[in-house]
């Protein structure tokens, strides 16, 4: 008695044949008499049905003992549900499988959560299911998520193989280079003192594979960063990284638009219109407040540096004789905010940065304000022109410099939107994707506290031909061939055109990021050897491919659709990882264990 099918496949064209299901005890009735058992396995469920008027007595006891999830195999034959017994909301609603015999292929102990139940799913603290991850991905839900992560994985491979990309495997264990996050080391036994790094992306070796006349390479690659981790960030991760020789950027951006027409296609059957509209970093600043901006809906930013220039309000023009600016935004419809609602906004631009959240609400044809009696009558008709003022508005301001004030506006901006969704004022259509490249970016910022230039995107990047000669000049004007892909406000991927010219590259190490050259040389040596050998023009570019899942699959949090991901504190609860070694695995290590005495005590030193 082999398994005939799956538990999704039975329909009312197999009444009359015997068939057998194998799968977990799904849930359970009892009625009139009659047991009902819903088998489910990874495709789906099938209600079978135990009549104690045909089985043994001793199989009607088993079945009627089985607990939630126990493994069974059932042998019977299909028929027809009784008039009004159909269940719509199921692939084989219309059948049951009348029982013969059954197996018992495991029991299963009483479950730490219930699974059979979306909603008392939902109430399990994260924890507990990550603990548990093999139960909580038994869940439709969550194993709709592995199988549609693997559905784009394989869309991704097909249409890259397609456009005639080579798949190659980079290492693991890499060295340690600076391109922003902090690194995973890894001790090497052979040689006392020094280290492996997890790489934090390929980047380095895929430039290589330019230099090694791959032309176009892509992996779905494993990378890894030490950083704080968030709902789209985690320790480990994965990108679909590509890279192409002989292109620009609107190479790129053709190439990443079919990817991902085909991914939308293949894992949600949407057509997805291209090209994608392209906004510059400036513009997205000054309009959203945010380089990765949400634009399903308005409430953007307006600029009111020329309207409060010399203002009798101190605090905006006191930041514009600063070389400051003056930003509000018109949260249309939130003039109801309670006193505690915008303090706690307050505290929130406080915590930004903002050095307060000045505000007018409109309320019974009224701005209502501490701030309003210093603004005369050309600063309000600005205002109102310029925002549109009506009745039930709440306009807010920052005066800051440039990015601060955008920046604090932004996530202002988005805070709002929240609030405005939570009160039904402000909908989106959850089948609403607002693909968007953003361009154009700086490709140094400043570090005032370390006083230094660092790159925007990562040290390869090439500067926008034209602006070179800024680059002894000034720097901070020098745009970069630098790119994102933004979806609904989260940053899906960035990448770059890179420099393929040594010397371009040296004076970007040395001379503007200040890497001394014996550093240089150490870090980067290999990389500027290789481009002394011939290196074709390239780029490419990296999405995160968890975050594509996530955004596919409707959640936002990553972790809903990585197998095995780690909380925020960095353990994987399902294996307690990570965990203690030995004093025998330190030794062979050269290492060490300071301050804390380590965990590794407690283990034997085998
Ligand atoms: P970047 O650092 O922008 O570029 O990363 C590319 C994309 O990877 C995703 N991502 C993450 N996803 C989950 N957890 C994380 N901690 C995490 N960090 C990044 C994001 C991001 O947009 N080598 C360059 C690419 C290139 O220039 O080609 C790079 O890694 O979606
Ligand atoms: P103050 O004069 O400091 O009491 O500030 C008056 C109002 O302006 C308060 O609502 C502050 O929150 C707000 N405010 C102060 N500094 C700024 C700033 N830089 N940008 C926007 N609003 C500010």
């Amino acid at each position: 008695m082999k398994r005939t099918h799956h538990c999704n496949e039975l329909r009312p064209t197999q009444i009359g044949q015997t068939v057998t299901l194998d799968g977990w005890v799904h849930s359970r009735r009892d009625l009139g008499g009659l047991l009902f058992i819903d088998v489910r396995d990874r495709e789906g469920r099938t209600q079978t049905v135990f009549d104690p008027s045909t089985l043994s007595a001793e199989v009607f006891a088993q079945a009627a003992a089985l607990r939630s999830e126990c493994v069974i195999r059932v042998t019977g034959t299909v028929r027809q549900r009784p008039a009004g017994t159909n269940n719509p909301r199921i692939a084989t609603g219309e059948i049951e499988v009348a029982v013969q015999a059954l197996e018992v292929l495991n029991l299963a102990a009483v479950l730490p959560f219930q699974i059979d139940d979306p909603e008392a799913a939902a109430r399990v603290a994260e924890d507990t299911r990550l603990q548990y991850r093999y139960l909580d991905l038994r869940r439709p839900e969550m194993a709709q998520h592995l199988r549609l992560r693997s559905k784009v994985a394989g869309a991704t491979r097909h249409f890259l193989d397609e456009q005639g990309f080579l798949e190659v495997e980079t290492p693991l264990l890499f060295k340690s280079t600076p391109e922003g996050a902090r690194e995973f080391l890894v001790p090497n036994r052979r040689e006392p003192g020094t280290f492996y790094a997890l790489p934090q992306s390929p980047q380095q070796f895929k430039q290589i594979l330019m230099v090694a006349g791959v032309e176009r390479y892509y992996q779905l690659a494993r990378c890894f960063r030490d950083e704080d981790q968030r709902a789209d960030r985690q320790l480990e991760f994965t990108q679909i990284d590509l890279e192409m020789s002989f292109i620009e950027r609107e190479d790129i951006y053709a190439l990443v638009e079919g990817l991902l027409q085909r991914v939308w296609k293949s894992a949600l059957d949407m057509e997805v219109p291209t090209p994608f509209k392209r906004i510059s970093f400036e513009e997205a600043l000054n309009r959203y407040g945010s380089d990765k901006p949400d634009t399903r809906f308005g409430l953007e930013l307006a600029d009111f540096t020329e309207t409060f220039r010399g203002s009798a309000f101190k605090v905006f023009s006191a930041a514009i004789t600063n070389g400051g600016v003056v930003k509000a935004l018109n949260a249309k419809g939130l003039a109801g905010a309670t006193q505690g609602q915008i303090e706690t906004m307050t505290e929130y631009a406080k915590s930004l940065g903002a050095k307060g959240l000045a505000f007018i609400k409109v309320e019974n044809g009224e701005w209502k304000s501490p701030i309003v009696k210093f603004f005369n009558a050309t600063e309000k008709a600005a205002l109102t022109a310029q925002l549109g003022i009506q009745e039930g508005d709440l306009i807010l301001f920052a005066a800051d410099q440039w990015l601060n004030a955008c920046e604090i506006l932004g996530k202002i901006r988005l805070y709002c939107a929240e609030i405005l969704k939570a009160q039904g004022k402000l909908t989106i259509d959850p089948k609403r994707f607002d693909f968007l490249w953003v361009v154009e970016f700086p490709l140094l910022g400043f570090d005032r506290e370390q006083n230094r230039w660092y790159s925007s995107h990562h040290p390869f990047t090439a500067p926008v031909a034209e602006d070179v000669p800024l680059l002894h000049t000034d720097p901070k004007k020098v745009r970069g061939q630098h790119y994102d892909i933004v979806v609904n406000g989260i940053e899906l991927g960035g990448g770059s055109i890179r420099i393929h010219q040594p010397k371009v590259q040296k004076t970007i190490f040395e001379d503007l990021l200040q890497i001394p050259p014996d550093e240089t040389q150490l870090r980067f040596g290999y990389l500027l050897e290789a481009f002394q050998y011939g290196a074709p023009p390239h780029g490419g570019i990296a999405l995160g491919f968890d975050r594509l899942c996530a955004i596919l699959c409707g959640t936002s949090s990553i972790r809903d659709v990585i197998a095995f991901p780690k909380t925020a504190k960095g353990v994987c609860l399902t294996t307690q990882s990570p965990g203690p070694v030995s004093a025998r695995q330190l030794r062979e290590l050269h290492l060490e264990v300071k301050g804390k005495k380590p965990a590794a005590a407690a283990l034997p030193a085998t």
